[in-house]
C-alpha cells in the first residue's frame, strides 16, 4: 500500500529514517558494535586477512563504498566485483579472505551463481547481507547480515542501499574492532554517528521540496555527467543509475579527478555536472574540479553542506545538505540524489516503480 505518497518509489525514501534505525537495532551498544549480529560464532572475524564483495546493480555500488571504509578503518585489502564477471572467470583466492555479497532480494542469479563458485573455493567464509530473510541467498550463505529494509516494490533501489551501507559500516567497524586496528575512543565515535544517521537522513529528506525546483531545471537534459571523490565516487555512480533506470537520461559518472582524461572534451553549455561535494581536505581538489567545468560552461548542480562555503551562483545551481560526520557522508548524500532523479521522472511522465525493461529482480542471466 503506497498510503499518501503517489508512488512506490517515494515512499521508501521517505521510510529510511525508521529503517536504518531498524538496521541498528540491536547491533550497536552506546560504545560499540555487538558482533553477536553475526550470530553465535563471531570468532571469523579476527581471522580475516582479504575481503573478496561481490554484488550486482546498486548493491554492487554499496559494495563499492565499503571498500573504502574497510581498507581505511581496518587496514585489510578489498575487492570489489560484478558478480556476472565474478562467476565466469578464474579467481585467485588469498589466504583466510571473507567472501561477501550483498543484494536486496537475494534471488539475483549472477550473485547466487558466484556464491556457489565462491563455496567451492578455498574462502574462510560467506557472507550475505541481504534484505529477505527467505531467499536462496540467505540460505546457501555461512552467515547473514539482515538489512531490515522491509519489502521494497520500487524497481529502482532505494531504501534496500542505504541499510545496505549501515549494514555495511556496522561490518567494517566490527571487523577493525576485531583485528585491533580502531581505538576504543574512535569506535565510540563512530557508534555515535550511526546512532544520529537516521535523524540526518531524515534532515535530508526535508530537502524534498527545494530539489522538486531544481528537478524542473533539469528534465529538459538529454545527458547528465556525475563527478564525485573518494567514498562519493560509487554514490555518484549510484546517482547516475537511479537517473537512467527511471528517467532514461543518459547519465554517466567519474571520479573527478579523471575529468582531465577525457570526459571534459564532453561539457559544453548542454552539459548538466551534478556533485555530491565532501566535508573533507579532499574539497579544494573537488572544487577546483569544478571550476574547470564551469570554465567550458558546465552547468553545475552541486550538493553541498552550507560550511563548504558553495552557493547559488552564475551556473552553479546550488542545493543544501546536512552537515555530517565524514563517515556518514555516501549515506545522507544519496538521499537528495533519489529525490532529484525521483521528481525528474515525475516530470518527465515515466513509470516510476516500473520503468521500461526492467525487473525488480533479475533471477535470469
Ligand atoms: O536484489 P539485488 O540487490 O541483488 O539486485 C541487484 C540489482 O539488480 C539491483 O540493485 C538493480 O540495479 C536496481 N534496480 C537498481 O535500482
Amino acid at each position: 500500500d503506497k498510503g499518501e505518497f503517489r508512488h512506490y518509489m517515494l515512499k521508501e525514501i521517505y521510510e529510511q529514517p525508521k529503517v536504518i534505525a531498524a538496521c541498528l537495532e540491536g547491533r550497536i551498544s552506546e560504545e560499540r558494535v555487538l558482533t553477536s549480529c553475526f550470530g553465535a560464532d563471531s570468532a571469523f572475524l579476527k581471522d580475516i586477512e582479504n575481503i573478496h564483495i561481490v554484488a550486482c546493480g546498486t548493491s554492487y555500488h554499496a559494495g563499492m563504498v565499503a571498500k573504502y571504509w574497510i581498507e581505511d578503518l581496518a587496514n585489510i585489502p578489498c575487492t570489489v566485483e560484478v558478480a556476472s564477471e565474478y562467476r565466469y572467470r578464474k579467481v585467485a583466492v588469498p589466504k583466510n579472505t571473507l567472501f561477501l555479497t550483498l543484494s536486496q532480494s537475494g534471488e539475483t542469479a549472477d550473485t547466487l551463481a558466484a556464491l556457489r563458485m565462491a563455496k567451492e573455493l578455498d574462502y574462510l567464509t560467506t557472507l550475505a547481507i541481504c534484505n529477505v530473510p527467505s531467499s536462496t541467498l540467505v540460505r546457501e550463505s555461512d552467515l547473514t547480515l539482515l538489512t531490515n529494509a522491509g519489502a521494497e516494490i520500487g524497481v529502482a533501489s532505494t531504501k534496500a542501499f542505504t541499510t545496505q551501507l549501515t549494514a555495511l559500516l556496522i561490518t567494517s567497524i566490527a571487523i577493525a574492532s576485531e583485528k585491533d586496528a580502531l581505538s576504543d575512543d574512535k569506535q565510540v565515535e563512530l557508534v555515535q554517528a550511526l546512532r544520529s544517521l537516521p535523524a540526518y537522513v531524515d534532515a535530508a529528506i526535508k530537502q524534498d521540496e527545494a530539489i522538486k525546483v531544481v528537478s524542473e531545471q533539469f528534465a529538459n537534459k538529454h545527458n547528465a555527467l556525475f563527478l564525485g571523490r573518494g567514498p562519493m565516487f560509487p554514490i555518484a555512480l549510484e546517482g547516475a543509475l537511479k537517473l537512467k533506470e527511471i528517467s532514461y537520461i543518459h547519465a554517466e559518472a567519474y571520479p573527478a579527478g579523471e575529468l582531465k582524461h577525457g570526459p571534459l572534451a564532453l561539457v559544453d553549455e548542454d552539459m548538466p555536472i551534478i556533485t555530491m561535494v565532501p566535508h573533507n581536505d579532499m574539497l579544494d581538489k573537488l572544487k577546483s574540479n569544478l571550476q574547470e567545468v564551469a570554465a567550458r560552461g558546465g552547468e553545475l548542480f552541486v550538493f553541498a553542506d552550507r560550511d563548504t562555503d558553495l552557493h547559488n551562483e552564475e551556473g552553479v545551481i546550488f542545493t543544501e545538505v546536512p552537515k555530517v560526520d565524514e563517515i556518514l557522508e555516501p549515506i545522507v548524500h544519496t538521499i537528495p540524489l533519489q529525490l532529484l532523479s525521483y521528481h525528474v521522472a515525475v516530470v518527465k511522465g515515466t513509470d516510476v516503480d516500473q520503468p521500461r525493461n526492467l525487473a525488480k529482480s533479475v533471477t535470469v542471466e
